[in-house]
């Protein structure tokens, strides 16, 4: 089997080195936009009390293209390193916000296979709910045959947030063990259920290397004018050393499933807000946000002289404050994160990219989302379970 593989992946070698698969960002006026609107019909729901846990993807900010089925139907998903399934909503999809996200018809494919298993992932505000097919996947340009996925009958667990995104589905790129299918009513999740789409362009050879590579992109000269800046791009089967200037440092995997590492502080000025109990960290693109314990979020807001609204659980700045650095020590290297990077301007307030969050038991604390990776180029290292971060190019 393993020979197999090698051969394959010598023979696609000639051809193909990087694979790049373009992603885009919402300008921050949007996300901005996304965010009143979010915060407003979370307001009229009333299902939380005190802070309204923002989801992961309703602030989601980078997405690109897929396509499924033959002939191929297009959509935009979220690259994100924090789950492992791939969906996308079905035609059947009965919620009212799928209308506006194009939908995936398995009879318009001659590739479709049925397959039917129940697919039900969980999200604070509530369910979706789906069930599994099979059909090829088109994904920076290689081909995938027989990739298993879920069409989504139901998104109304992911709110106003999929209505209002700009993305029709999400590719996870976590470890195959982070992967579920099953009902949790009946019988639970099934974890490892299905073989994810990265796990399979290498395991197939399609892929030169079991790695990839984040580069979220960066502002261009006529900022603020372009608030979208650069595009970001997405690196299947290795690095693109042109994205970042220094050298990788890396960190192995804690606990593969999640890209989960062990940090050693996060910290203002010496102060560390991190906690023995605190101090694993999941790598994770398709969240926004630089996420932490909410003791440890509301002590680091408190120190940087900001409030925390209690209608959402932000916390907001003047923006006249000059800030300091926020250091993310990792394997002995600081990363810092300075104002620009985790601020961001609406209107005469500054809202902090920054969130407190409970992410449950087994000492996991904090989410390193686009916030810390805008800054340093990911590198996401399968085959030796490691994590590598670098400096990122702040334009190319
Ligand atoms: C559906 O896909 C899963 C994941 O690959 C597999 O375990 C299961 O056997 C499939 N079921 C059917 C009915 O094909
Ligand atoms: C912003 O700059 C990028 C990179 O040069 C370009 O692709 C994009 O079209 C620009 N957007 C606007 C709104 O000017």
């Amino acid at each position: 089997m393993k020979f197999t593989a090698l051969c394959l992946a010598s023979m696609v070698a000639a051809s193909s080195a990087l694979l790049r698969v373009p992603m885009k960002k919402r300008s921050d006026e949007e996300f901005l936009a996304n965010r009143r609107e979010v915060v407003a019909a979370r307001a009229n729901q009333l299902t939380d009390t005190g802070d309204v846990v923002i989801n992961n993807y309703e602030n989601a900010q980078y997405y690109g293209e897929i396509s499924l089925g033959s002939p191929a139907q297009n959509f935009e998903v979220i690259f994100d390193t924090g789950s492992a399934n791939l969906w996308v909503a079905g035609k059947d999809c009965s919620s009212t916000n799928c209308k506006g996200h194009p939908t995936y018809d398995s009879s318009a494919s001659s590739d479709y296979v049925v397959n039917g298993t129940t697919f039900d992932i969980e999200y604070g505000s509530g369910a979706c709910t789906g069930f599994l097919s099979q059909d090829t996947l088109n994904v920076g340009g290689l081909t995938l045959p027989e990739q298993i996925f879920a069409e989504i009958t139901d998104a109304s667990g992911m709110g106003v947030g999929y209505k209002v995104g700009k993305f029709d589905g999400i590719l996870g790129l976590a470890f195959d063990e982070l992967a579920v299918c099953g009902d949790p009513n009946d019988g639970g999740y099934i974890p490892g259920c299905v073989p994810t789409p990265f796990g399979r362009l290498a395991s197939t050879g399609l892929i030169d290397e079991a790695v990839f590579s984040f580069y979220l992109g960066g502002l261009t000269p006529d900022f603020p004018a372009n608030m979208t800046g650069f595009p970001g791009e997405l690196t299947l089967g290795g690095i693109d050393e042109d994205h970042y200037t220094g050298d990788l440092a890396y960190v192995p995997v804690s606990k593969a499933g999640y890209w989960q590492i062990t940090v050693d502080s996060v910290g203002i000025d010496g102060t560390d807000f991190s906690t023995a109990d605190t101090r694993e960290a999941i790598v994770d693109s398709g969240t926004s946000m630089l996420v932490g314990p909410p003791d440890a979020m509301d002590q680091l807001a408190d120190k940087l002289g900001a409030k925390k609204m209690s209608s959402t659980g932000e916390y907001v700045v003047g923006c006249h404050k000059d800030l300091p650095d926020i250091e993310v020590t990792i394997a002995g290297v600081d990363y810092s994160i300075s104002s620009d990077d985790y601020m961001l301007k609406d209107g005469p307030i500054c809202i902090l990219l920054m969130l407190g969050m409970d992410l449950g038991p087994e000492g996991l604390g904090w989410i390193l989302g686009d916030v810390f990776m805008r800054k340093y180029y990911t590198v996401f290292d399968m085959d030796q379970e490691r994590v590598g971060f670098a400096l990122a190019k702040a334009s190319e």
